[in-house]
């Protein structure tokens, strides 16, 4: 999860610094990583708020790959919603 945490950041800082390649390089490993986040957990909410991260970062990618700075960030945003998501229900402390 702290591997999530990393990409995210990447990606963020990279939609600020217009480093569009390594940003869209982050997002796939993104979308692949919440790929493999939905068998962490049996619960169907968990596992629509893993593939839903997973489909917003491949957005977010395409997005990336065209160089579009505020669509990026309006995307990058969603996914930070889904993030927070699904930390209110299933993660605990
Ligand atoms: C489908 C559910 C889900 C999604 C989506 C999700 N997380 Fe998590 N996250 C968890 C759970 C559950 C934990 C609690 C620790 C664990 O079980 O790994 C956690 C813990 C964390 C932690 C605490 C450190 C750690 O390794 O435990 C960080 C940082 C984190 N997530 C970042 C993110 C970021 C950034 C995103 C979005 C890009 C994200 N997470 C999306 C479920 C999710």
């Amino acid at each position: 999860m702290a591997g999530q945490r990393k990409l995210y950041a990447e990606i963020k800082d990279g939609i600020l610094d217009k480093t569009w390649e390594e940003a869209a390089s982050s997002a796939w490993i993104l979308a692949e990583i919440s790929n493999v986040n939905h068998y962490q957990n049996d619960a169907p909410e968990y596992q629509k708020f893993a593939d839903r991260l997973s489909a917003d970062a491949v957005s977010l990618a395409r997005i990336l790959e065209k160089k579009e700075q505020p669509a990026a960030l309006e995307a990058a945003a969603k996914i930070g919603q889904t993030c927070s998501a699904c930390h209110d229900k299933f993660k605990k402390e």
